[in-house]
């Protein structure tokens, strides 16, 4: 598989002709929403957790020291907790570019935080262990050493981890995987 999946999420047109469709963020996509939308709401979804398991050689690395950034990773019986946003049908070709290090676009169905039994189905970009720039697991301290060296075109490494920590604090969700990365870059100077 290449590195540009920009082509293969062009081809996946699910939802082309929809006035407007749900979009679940677990990653970047909680603090960084830079892309129009009409709605936003928290949202979770299931059988998914998130881990810093995928490599970013163009965001928060260089192909030749790749940074660590949140992918995520089936587990039966988990949820993951993220943002949904409401978006129109032509905001995913720009998210097509910004995902293109090996996310292709899944559907999956998301439930809304803010209602009890409301669910839609979605777009999530996820990067599967299949992919060229797929890392996998490794101890917490070494992918923590990791990101605390990894810099790209989109800063520094540990400002995706510590921004994604405040944002899912402020969500009032626990990720023990990202709260201990967290952990072990606070402790750090920088
Ligand atoms: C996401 O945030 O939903 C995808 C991964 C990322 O852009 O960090």
């Amino acid at each position: 598989m290449t590195l540009d999946t920009t082509h293969d999420n062009r081809r996946r047109t699910h939802f082309s002709g929809h006035d407007a469709l749900w979009l679940f963020g677990y990653g970047s996509l909680i603090w960084k929403a830079d892309f129009p939308y009409r709605e936003r709401r928290p949202a979770h979804i299931h059988g998914w957790v998130r881990r810093f398991w995928q490599g970013s050689h163009d965001h928060r690395g260089t192909p030749e020291a790749p940074g660590r950034v949140a992918t995520l990773v089936r587990q039966p019986g988990a949820i993951c907790h993220g943002m949904a946003y409401r978006i129109a049908p032509e905001v995913l070709a720009p998210l097509d570019v910004r995902e293109k290090n090996g996310y292709l676009r899944e559907i999956v169905r998301l439930h809304f935080d803010d209602a009890e039994n409301a669910s839609a189905e979605g777009v999530v970009y996820l990067a599967g262990p299949d992919n060229a720039a797929f890392l996998g697991e490794a101890p917490l301290d070494a992918i923590a050493a990791q990101i605390a060296a990894s810099h790209g075109p989109s800063g520094a490494n540990r400002d995706y981890l510590l921004n994604l920590a405040a944002a899912l604090n402020d969500l009032g969700v626990e990720d023990d995987h990202v709260f201990a990365l967290a952990n072990r870059l606070d402790g750090e100077a920088c």
